[in-house]
């Protein structure tokens, strides 16, 4: 199936505004997304907050299936969190580390992912092992295989980095973590929404995903997957009365399902925003918008590498819709700016969201356009256009 771009872009307002090649910061949700998002929280003004959630009850627990629907999981698998980081949080903090213990990394993980490794490495003697690169520049699935022994816990990786098009194999990745029986947290922040994932062939047994990037979601929503053969003992290391039920004067009882992750408190004009988004990937088909993405990126990455002093950085034998490059002799800041004041919007991605990969490369930071849907080949002409003007008046 072919997506109907036209009508995508019709029912998405900022096309009308921006050039926006910033989905993997945070994409243009779709009007149906913005005005169910709206409507929510104008009901909330009108008639009270927890009256407004009574009354949205069937479309708040409709949340949960959509969501399971995407990923293939069970409704009961999923937590709304309210971004990637907490949800990824929820999972890797509730994991009891002991001083003998090995977590498992790759080189292109996400910086507050690995901030996390070193503060409980610091904490308990955990040892943090990064599984070094294969030729293509994802992670070697030999060394990955080498490296597990009794003593790795978690393997735990990103799907698609923050600072690239490369997509790790994560299920050849799940394949031997599941074969050593180690337990194996995917962050799919960027990945899910964008291309099809389903976590039974992953063989992850948690994910966390954010709302705002491919999702097309609200700000501040996001969800965790966590897999109920494997992850039903864990107690998450925060609880509240949503959590777990006080049912003696000194005792609780924690929820079965993955809403042990959850708080009680949330955005529920974003729940009900990101079930919406979630309906229409769903009614899309992730094996359409993912077809469409890698048209539209390996269409700019072949517009860029001819292009005087430009150097596409992605890596990976397979390559998705985050597009980054280097402008030889170039402030990348400066230049989004510029192109900003252009109403053309990317990102640039630094060494503070993945210091191991691009230091590695020698590369100080990168510009990342990333393209959805909505997104035409004119646009990225335009583009281009854009950039070599601004590389062209810098040269001569
Ligand atoms: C790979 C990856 N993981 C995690 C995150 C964090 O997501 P959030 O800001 O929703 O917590 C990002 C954000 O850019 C990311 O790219």
């Amino acid at each position: 199936m072919t997506l109907d771009v036209a009508r995508l872009r019709a029912e998405t307002p900022g096309c009308a505004h921006v050039l926006h090649l910033n989905a993997a910061g945070s994409s243009l949700p779709s009007r149906r997304t913005l005005d169910a998002t709206l409507d929510h929280l104008r009901l909330e003004a009108e008639i009270g907050g927890y009256e407004a959630a009574d009354r949205e009850r069937e479309t708040l627990d409709g949340f949960y299936p959509a969501v399971a629907r995407l990923i293939g999981a069970e409704a009961g698998e999923i937590a709304f969190i309210e971004n990637a980081t907490r949800a990824w949080d929820m999972a890797f903090y509730s994991l009891d580390f002991q001083p003998e213990d090995r977590i498992l990394t790759c080189v292109s993980e996400y910086s507050s992912n690995y901030i996390s490794y070193l503060q409980v490495a610091k904490k308990t003697g955990a040892e943090i092992v990064v599984v070094p690169d294969d030729r293509h520049g994802q992670i070697d699935l030999g060394a990955l295989e080498r490296a597990i022994d009794k003593r790795t816990k978690l393997v735990s990786i990103s799907h698609v980095p923050t600072q690239g098009g490369l997509v790790q194999p994560a299920e050849a990745v799940g394949k031997i973590v599941n074969d050593a029986g180690v337990l194996y947290l995917l962050d799919a922040c960027q990945s899910v929404g964008q291309l099809p994932v389903d976590v039974n062939k992953v063989g992850c047994d948690f994910l966390s995903v954010t709302g705002r990037k491919y999702l097309r979601g609200p700000r501040g929503t996001g969800f965790l997957y966590a897999k109920a053969r494997t992850t039903s003992h864990i107690e998450p290391v925060f609880l509240d009365n949503h959590a777990a039920r006080w049912t003696d004067d000194d005792a609780y009882t924690v929820v079965d399902d993955a809403k042990r992750f959850e708080n009680w408190e949330r955005y529920f004009a974003g729940v009900i925003g990101l079930k919406v988004a979630t309906d229409q990937a769903n009614e899309l088909g992730m094996e359409a918008i993912w077809a469409r993405l890698r048209t539209l990126a390996d269409g700019l990455r072949a517009r860029l590498a001819p292009l005087r002093g430009i150097t596409v950085t992605d890596l990976g034998q397979v390559q998705g819709a985050i597009v980054t490059f280097a402008v030889a002799g170039a402030d990348h800041t400066a230049l989004k700016l510029a192109l900003r004041a252009q109403a053309i919007n990317v990102s640039v991605s630094t060494q503070l969201s993945s210091r191991l990969d691009l230091r590695g490369r020698g590369l100080r930071d990168v510009l990342r356009a990333s393209v959805h849907v909505y997104n035409t080949e004119e646009e990225l002409d335009r583009f281009v256009t854009a950039l070599d003007a601004y590389t062209s008046r810098r040269m001569s």
